[in-house]
């Protein structure tokens, strides 16, 4: 199958968080199930230049509406990660993309109605036949309605739309009448069956759209699927989920095994494998000088964090532990920047407070280099979210023998198997898991964790050892989402839409 992708972000160039992550492991393991796979950025300045190969401008300008107005885009193609890249260069005068940042700006609506529309332009001004466009999270989930309004009747009309959800937290709605820049018809589409927020009937919500308007429908893991269709869980979109449930369903998302691999990782200090823990220790020790902890301990248990520090992961239970993991003698190293300021303040003041402290680093900020030092470092990671649709971290951790420490929610249930839970084959248990979102819960795990690591070295080592070989590739996910996009293909040819 020929499967595009138009997202707003992509790992290594421009990655906020596991969404990022996810359009580069999926798209690569669905090239090597032998499809044919492109990817549709927006020409950021803040992207990771140097992680992009052949980076050339194209002989065409792609001319797209908005506002009343055509205006010319620059295309730029290049290659990352193995994946053929179209980055769209919007000529416009608001500098969509020219802002330091790639989003949490005033005008994100429009950014990204205007990168969808211009993405749908460049498909249809080059005359590519995509048999699955693929539109993710609620800044490019436009592509579904502006495709049935305007792309199919133009002759795009090979392709089915799949859209993921990656968190229904953020649907990006607006003022209504703010569709009609992108040249939706605003009159059509505010309707409580189209794209009119369930909860104010002047708003529109694009990720309504992309449930409403996909043929394939998916969010990132199966038991968040089930949470989103409650009123507890949606965010307002559960019957508007539950309408469509015949279209939609999760699918638990891999880690691409590639880039998170501590055998090949050149951003550690030294790489190890399950079979030769030292490596893993020698990271441990080079992080605690480079990081000025003490290092008089060897077995000094190291709690890792690595986060957006955003109230869906649990910033209390952060908190929290971190006192709790000094009361309980270990070590805590955090790695996370916030976008809510009065979050970043407290962060602030507890790094502040811990400056000179021997146990205890936060670091308020976004590193990806560092991020690999600390899952190969640390013994432990905490994620203690509230909610969480899959979570990259508890798996990326126990690929580098980080044992995760979680709550069960989303796709953290999923993943992470309580080591004391006797209903799952033992073979299963990967980590420590708690239930309520209180402190006390975080207690619990933490010192069951605590316990077993000073107490049964050898048992530890164990865990450590299981954890590293699980299979978190993109394998099955991916024969997952090919298997949706055939059938649905299928079905299309069979009706001859
Ligand atoms: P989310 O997408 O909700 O932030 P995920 O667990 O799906 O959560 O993905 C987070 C990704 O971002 C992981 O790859 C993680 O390593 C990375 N990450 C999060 N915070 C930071 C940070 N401060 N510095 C570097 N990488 C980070
Ligand atoms: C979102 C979710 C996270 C998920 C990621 C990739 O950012 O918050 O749980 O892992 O998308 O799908």
């Amino acid at each position: 199958l020929y499967v595009i992708h138009i997202a707003a972000e992509m790992a290594p160039v421009a990655k906020v968080g596991g969404l990022g992550d996810v359009v580069a492991g999926l798209g690569k393991a669905l090239q090597k199930r032998g499809h044919l796979v492109e990817i549709v950025l927006p020409k950021y300045d803040c992207m990771q230049y140097d992680r992009i190969r052949d980076l050339r401008v194209l002989d065409v300008v792609v001319e797209s509406y908005f506002d009343g107005q055509l205006f010319k885009n620059k295309i730029w193609v290049g290659t990352v990660e193995g994946l053929p890249v179209y980055f769209i260069e919007p000529h416009h005068p608001n500098k969509f993309f020219w802002r330091g940042e790639f989003y949490g700006e005033h005008d994100d609506f429009k950014r990204f109605s205007f990168f969808s529309r211009a993405a749908l332009e460049l498909l249809l001004q080059a005359g590519k036949k995509p048999d699955i466009i693929h539109c993710h999270d609620w800044q490019t989930a436009f592509v579904a309605p502006l495709y049935w309004d305007l792309y199919a009747p133009k002759g795009l009309n090979s392709a089915r739309i799949c859209f993921t959800c990656h968190n229904f937290e953020y649907q990006g709605t607006a003022p209504a009448a703010e569709l009609a820049s992108c040249g939706l018809d605003v009159h059509q589409l505010n309707r409580p069956d189209r794209m009119q927020d369930n909860s104010a009937h002047d708003r529109v919500n694009p990720v309504k759209g992309g449930v409403v308007f996909s043929n394939i429908v998916t969010t990132v893991s199966p038991t968040y699927a089930q949470e989103v269709r409650t009123a507890e869980g949606g965010k307002g979109l559960h019957s508007t989920l539950n309408f469509h449930s015949k279209k939609f369903i999760g699918i638990l998302n891999g880690i691409d095994t590639d880039a998170w691999n501590p055998a090949t990782d050149t951003f550690l200090k030294v790489q190890y494998t399950a079979n030769d823990l030292q490596g893993k220790a020698e990271n441990k020790k080079a992080m605690r000088r480079h990081l000025g902890l003490s290092s008089a301990d060897v077995r000094k248990p190291l709690l890792g964090c690595i986060t957006r520090l955003v109230p869906q992961k649990g910033v209390h239970l952060i908190r929290h532990a971190i006192y709790r993991t000094l009361e309980l003698g270990g070590q805590f190293v955090l790695l996370g920047s916030s976008p809510v300021p009065h979050i970043q303040r407290e962060f602030e003041g507890i790094a502040h407070q811990f400056q000179n402290h021997d146990d205890i680093r936060l670091m308020l900020k976004y590193d990806e280099s560092l991020s690999h030092s600390i899952y190969a470092a640390s013994d432990m990671l905490i994620i203690p979210s509230i909610f969480e649709p899959c979570g990259l971290t508890q798996l990326i951790a126990m690929r580098y023998g980080s044992v995760p420490i979680a709550r069960k929610t989303g796709g953290l249930n999923d993943s992470v198997f309580d080591i004391d839970d006797d209903t799952v084959p033992l073979q299963f248990r990967n980590g420590f898991t708690f239930l309520n979102p209180d402190e006390q819960s975080v207690n619990n795990a933490l010192e069951r964790a605590f316990n077993l690591y000073k107490n049964n070295p050898e048992k530890w080592q164990q865990l450590v050892q299981n954890d590293m070989v699980i299979d978190f590739s993109w394998e099955s996910s991916a024969a997952h989402y090919d298997e949706l996009y055939a059938k649905s293909v299928a079905r299309a040819r069979a009706t001859n839409r």
